[in-house]
């Protein structure tokens, strides 16, 4: 019966466990947000920087610009259709004329990145009418650190199409997501020490729980694995009784009867000093 317990116990112990290692590992952020975006050229390095960006996903982000002639309102989503174009990423709406182009695509996306920054790249615009070779329009979306920013604004526009290639038009993110993580104040030796701590807690609290509340123990039975942690205990001591131990326990009360002599001489050598000279 004894054995069968400690083998529920042992089970116990290993369960607790498992339950802490899970709770510890949740708190992966998701990516879910970013997987309709499609690399330009796929690489591993250009898939993370892109998993950064993963807070930012499924939110219109828009910014309208004015001069005397044109009113524009240009609409940003990471990997998901701007303004509801179909696999359009970045788009601009004309809004006297009510129209709409696109400025780039998500199915052909760059990434990079630094420590506090990406830079986005959605290629495959709707190619320009006379400017730059007529070639396809490009959006880069420079995305910056900044903690202060719960929701991200999107910030100034630059089009830059007076040259024969190459031209872009340039937004501004700022936003929390990319920021480098804040270094955590814990050393690894610390973190190590304070999860043991929880597991020995953990171990006694659920242990003490189960014997006294599941198996009905009492005083001191109630510690769990009571009988295994008794036996360790004196195979311990015997451990240490066989190796510290420099002679035999039998010996040691004769040992103790010789000792006894030096014992008082040295008694009244010491006590000689009292006396005066
Ligand atoms: C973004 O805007 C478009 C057009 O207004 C809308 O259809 C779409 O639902 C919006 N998406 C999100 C995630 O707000
Ligand atoms: C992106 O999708 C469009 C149609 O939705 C397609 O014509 C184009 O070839 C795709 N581009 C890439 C790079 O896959």
């Amino acid at each position: 019966m004894k054995v069968v317990n400690r083998h529920i116990g042992g089970a116990f112990l290993v369960w607790t466990l498992a339950v802490q290692l899970v709770l510890c590992e949740s708190g992966v952020p998701t990516t879910d947000g970013i997987k309709n975006c499609k690399l330009y050229s796929d690489s591993e390095s250009e898939r993370k920087v892109l998993n950064r960006l993963a807070p930012l996903a499924h939110r219109n982000f828009t910014i309208e610009t004015k001069n005397e002639a044109e009113s524009y309102t240009y609409v940003f989503q990471l990997c998901g259709d701007a303004w509801g174009v179909p696999g359009a990423g970045v788009v601009q709406v004309d809004n006297t004329k009510k129209e709409t182009k696109v400025i780039g695509m998500y199915n052909a996306t760059q990434a990079y990145g630094g420590s506090d920054w990406v830079i986005l790249i959605y290629r495959d615009g709707e190619a320009y009418d006379g400017h730059c070779s007529k070639e396809k329009r490009r959006a880069f979306v420079m995305i910056s650190c900044n903690r202060d920013m719960d929701v991200a604004q999107l910030g100034s526009v630059l089009e830059d199409r007076e040259r024969n290639q190459d031209c872009f038009y340039l937004f501004e993110l700022d936003s929390s997501a990319v920021c480098p993580p804040i270094q955590s104040q814990l050393s690894a030796g610390s973190i190590i020490l304070i999860i043991g701590i929880c597991v020995v807690a953990v171990y006694l609290i659920g242990g003490f729980l189960y014997q006294r509340l599941i198996v009905g123990a009492k005083g001191m039975e109630q510690f769990p694995n009571y009988a295994f942690w008794v036996e360790v205990g004196n195979l311990t001591a015997d451990g240490c009784d066989f190796v510290c131990r420099s002679r035999n326990r039998e010996e040691a009360p004769a040992y103790r009867g010789v000792a006894t002599e030096p014992l008082e001489e040295e008694q009244e050598e010491r006590d000689d000093h009292l006396l005066p000279m």
